[in-house]
């Protein structure tokens, strides 16, 4: 497990940010290609997947459940497709990693099979709240058993043909929420519907029609049956937005800095950053928009600018909800005070990245307050010191980017789970400017 190894990031200051460059695939559209690719009829070209420990873990999964996989090699997998009744019993429980999206996603797909399944990972993710989905698959007529206090490992039932469609109101605004529901709706009878309190990542329902399986969308509310099939395809997935946003920030802060972002998904439900930023005064351009596979991609292109401080609209919280640890390093580094509210979501991710950020913002001299549900952040000068990742990828490497602007150097310890979602980050951001050295 390399969570277990202390890998150390350490950042000298300064620099600025310049180059083209394609980060990694994204990293929920390579999950999500591998679970539908399996149920799929016929064989499934990927392109541009993500290699990075998260999706492996889902890619590991169903090679477990009789799937035969190949890769991927250069971005490339090949998935043999076995339908949506053809996965077989895994002969030892599914080792998800880091990877809250594998095991919610998968807790949906596997409730509604002929077999049992035991889901574990690793201490972050046996330590994060599993009744948002045992809950309302409980209703559906699934059968999970959770640790008492609602976390994995999940012990799951396989309950082919028992499983009945219903409504459910999402409490929270979750796209792994959605998404387990309706991959658990395609195994129940009659209709599965899901409404969302606010507008989350839309990946699932996407691909689903590319593999051609009926799923309607009416304003808030998803919806979908156990009349389909899935038929194989070709996906072409587009740079991480959520891996991009570590260099619109550095690019917007460093001064002297041009930086373009090649092919990155740009998908409505995933650019809250683009407009978060763009309200702080930065200067991205979305150059080249086409479509590609049924999301839309584009290049990005970021120069330095002042930002400054705002209050952030809490629609966008949804929308940005996994770039809000580098959008903190964006408010530390704007002139006046950034207000974060409406996001305790992010109080259950990788780590608390409320309290894990504000730790470390206030170690490098930063006046940044926690709130029970944000922050509150007035911009200064970043200074130097030592912060802890608390094995958080995208912890260490925003705190990483805050090198760009800090006084002196900055050691952030427990990286090594960078590479759960973007391995190449070292070498890229070294590419471009940033003063990294890996210990
Ligand atoms: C994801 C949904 C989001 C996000 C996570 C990936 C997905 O989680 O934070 O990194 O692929 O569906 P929530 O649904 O918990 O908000």
């Amino acid at each position: 497990m390399s969570s277990s190894i202390n890998v150390i990031f350490q950042v000298q200051p300064g620099g600025s940010l310049n180059g083209e460059i394609r980060v990694p695939g994204d990293k929920s559209m390579s999950h999500r290609s591998i679970m539908l690719g399996s149920l799929a009829e016929g064989v499934t070209h990927v392109t541009g997947f993500l290699n990075a420990e998260d999706a492996i873990s889902t890619l590991e999964a169903f090679r477990a459940m009789g799937v035969k996989i190949e890769g991927p090699v250069n971005g490339e997998v090949t998935i043999h497709g076995v339908g949506k009744h053809g996965l077989k019993a895994p002969d030892k429980p599914l080792y998800l990693g880091n990877s809250g999206t594998s095991m919610r996603l998968l807790s949906g797909l596997l409730a509604g099979q002929a077999f049992d399944t035991v889901l574990t990972g690793d201490k972050s993710l046996e330590s994060r709240p599993m009744k948002r989905v045992t809950v309302p698959l409980a209703e559906m007529g699934a059968e999970i058993e959770t640790q008492p206090n609602g976390t994995a490992p999940l012990h799951i039932k396989g309950k082919a043909g028992k499983l009945k469609g219903m409504h459910y109101d999402m409490p929270i605004a979750s796209a792994q929420v959605k998404s387990c529901l309706l991959l658990a709706g395609m195994y129940a009878e009659g209709e599965t519907s899901v409404t969302e309190p606010a507008p989350t990542r839309d990946h699932t329902e996407r691909m689903l029609a590319g593999f051609g399986y009926p799923v309607t969308r009416d304003g808030a509310t998803a919806k979908i049956s156990s009349e389909g099939k899935l038929t194989a395809t070709n996906i072409d997935v587009p740079s991480d937005i959520s891996s991009a946003a570590f260099f619109l920030v550095g690019a917007s802060i460093a001064p002297n800095s041009d930086v373009t972002l090649k092919h990155v998904g740009i998908n409505p439900t995933r650019t809250g950053v683009i407009d978060i930023l763009r309200l702080m005064g930065a200067n991205i351009e979305v150059l080249n928009e086409r479509e590609v596979g049924g999301e839309p991609v584009a290049d990005l292109r970021v120069r330095s600018a002042q930002l400054k401080g705002i209050n952030i609209p809490e629609h966008l919280v949804p929308l940005a909800i996994d770039e809000f640890p580098v959008l903190f390093v964006a408010a530390s580094c704007a002139e006046g005070q950034t207000v974060l509210t409406g996001a305790e979501e992010l109080r259950v991710k990788e780590s608390d990245r409320i309290q894990v950020m504000a730790d470390g913002l206030q170690i490098l001299g930063i006046d940044a307050q926690p709130t029970k549900d944000g922050m509150v952040i007035n911009g200064g000068q970043l200074g130097s010191g030592e912060v802890d990742s608390h094995g958080d990828h995208r912890i260490a490497m925003s705190f990483s980017i805050a090198g760009l602007r800090a006084s002196g150097p900055i050691t952030i310890n427990d990286c090594a789970n960078v590479n759960t979602s973007f391995k190449e980050f070292p070498a890229l951001a070294t590419q471009l400017g940033l003063k990294l050295a890996t210990l």
